[in-house]
């Protein structure tokens, strides 16, 4: 399994607070079996990450893998909050590139609220030659009030990824039934562990297929489609017919 969501640097956010934290994370995460993943650390006002930070902790990390002979890959990448992409150069941003690949661009869900700038997110990243990658918006509580939401932005040309944890409940049951919704209506591509450190959503994609419980499907959410992106191939079809057009409807209200 390929995990494209993960805070396993040390020291650049609120995630691995040093290099013995990120080994827990990287060995947790090798243990379930996940073959690579992405360093996304936050790139927002509290946690102002740069490229170069971003690319020299995976330069550094990289190398004490290999030491500790902890066989994973380590791929850059960003989780880049809305009001970031008035403030970086498109040059830097595709630096952020979603596991080393600048067509896309992980973007942070806010918590609270749905602000007009995510819905118009899709148009102005496409804007500069990027596809957004929409992290975890089934936690967002207006999102999970109006599911329709996520159908538009999959409309514009948005992926989805939904958080592991959200998918087997550790975060809460509305979260849960929220992510497994969208998943059931086909509007997910990809499942991520969001790490940050062995306590909080713990490495490791596992848990979360056997909770999707159809084994063609969770393979495609958490292989296919992240070696696509890391290969820059084009999206394999999805396995099977998920998108039931009434529970669609719903979601849109129709
Ligand atoms: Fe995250």
């Amino acid at each position: 399994m390929i995990d494209l969501h993960s805070h396993i640097l040390p020291g650049l956010d609120d995630g691995a607070v040093d290099l013995a934290d990120a080994l827990e994370i990287a060995r947790a995460a090798a243990a379930d079996g996940i073959t690579a993943i992405a360093a996304t650390p936050h790139v927002r006002e509290d946690y102002p990450t740069t490229a170069d930070a971003m690319e020299s902790g995976v330069r550094y990390l990289r190398a004490a893998l290999e030491r500790e002979g902890i066989r994973i890959e380590l791929l850059p990448g960003g989780e880049v909050s809305l009001e970031q992409l008035d403030r970086l150069s498109h040059d830097e941003l595709r630096r952020f590139g979603l596991a080393g690949n600048s067509n896309f661009l992980l973007i942070e869900t806010p918590y609270w609220d749905f602000p007009p700038p995510l819905g118009e997110v899709v148009g102005r990243v496409r804007s500069f030659g990027m596809n957004p990658v929409i992290a975890h918006p089934e936690r967002n509580p207006a999102i999970q009030a109006d599911l329709g939401k996520v159908a538009a932005l999959v409309d514009a040309g948005a992926l989805i990824q939904v958080t592991a944890a959200s998918l087997d409940g550790r975060l809460g049951s509305r979260t849960r039934a929220s992510a497994r919704k969208l998943v059931d209506a086909g509007l997910v591509h990809l499942v991520g562990s969001d790490a940050h450190t062995a306590g909080i959503r713990e490495a490791g994609l596992s848990g979360a297929c056997k909770v999707i419980g159809n084994e063609p499907l969770a393979r495609w959410l958490t292989e296919s489609v992240p070696a696509a992106i890391v290969r820059n191939e084009p999206l394999p079809p999805r396995p099977t017919p998920t998108r039931r057009p009434g529970l669609l409807a719903r979601l849109l209200g129709g």
